[in-house]
């Protein structure tokens, strides 16, 4: 008997979300780069807007970087591409350096001929009382744009997506939530210090992210290894929110 090949179809049947390992950071946002890559010029030839689901945090670093090396050396065009990002802080103001919206001119848009009427990021600046009717509205720009063709995702160490933090349920929209303490602490980082990291954030829902067509996650690391053997491999619930992608297409 072949041992190796025992283990190997074992591991395999406890995966209920297709994984593909990769040797390090950089060979695994070269293949999401490609793939994305692929995509808009796919669209492009048919002469189709290009919907992106965009993430921030540490990482998708490598992949906006490789991104924007195709856009300068291989004409890599941005131009068809309509992109929706999943969460900002709350309240946090546009050009604040922690901002996601800093982030990503920082790292992609500011870079690429994307057009900056195709860029949409939750509106970290708006009253309170007007979050819930900017919710229904993101979710109708998607659904105008004809919805999300790849949305990238990075995973909390508790398992979050998006800022979907344990407790969130499967029908979540985009909304105002409270971040968990473990997420503001992995985000102390980019602040003086934890007390100046928001307390919340706006993000799309779980229902939001799942009617993406593909979703790619991206993990790298030991730490967050935990997060990711129970989304992929124990049942779905909602103390893990990654783990509801076991149900996506
Ligand atoms: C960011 C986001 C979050 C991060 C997650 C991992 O837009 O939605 O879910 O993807 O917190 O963050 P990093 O990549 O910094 O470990």
């Amino acid at each position: 008997m072949d041992n190796k090949r025992i283990s190997s179809s074992h591991i395999d049947s406890l995966e209920k979300i297709s994984v593909n390992i990769q040797p390090d950071v950089k060979s695994g946002s070269l293949v999401i780069a490609k793939t994305i890559a692929d995509l808009i010029r796919k669209k492009q030839a048919e002469g189709k807007p290009c919907v992106l689901g965009l993430a921030t945090g540490s990482s998708p670093k490598t992949l906006y970087a490789e991104l924007v090396r195709m856009h300068k050396e291989e004409g890599l065009s941005f131009s068809n591409v309509m992109s929706f990002n999943l969460d900002e802080y709350y309240p946090i103001s546009k050009e604040a350096p922690q901002s996601y919206n800093r982030f990503m001119q920082t790292h992609l848009f500011g870079h690429v001929d994307i057009k900056p009427e195709n860029i949409h990021i939750p509106n970290g600046e708006i009253k309170k009382e007007d979050i819930k009717s900017a919710g229904s509205d993101y979710e109708k720009q998607i659904e105008d744009a004809g919805g999300i063709d790849l949305q990238i995702l990075g995973i909390g160490n508790n398992g979050h997506i998006g800022f979907n933090e344990p407790g969130s349920g499967f029908y979540t929209k985009t909304r105002l939530v409270n971040l968990t303490n473990s997420t503001r602490l992995a985000n102390a980082y980019e602040f003086a210090n934890i007390s100046e990291v928001p307390r919340m954030a706006i993000t799309m829902g779980i229902s939001t992210i799942m009617k993406s067509r593909q979703i790619i996650l991206m993990a790298w690391g030991p730490a967050k290894a935990v997060a990711v053997k129970k989304s992929v491999e124990d049942d779905d619930t909602e103390t893990v929110p990654a783990s509801f992608l076991q149900n996506h297409d």
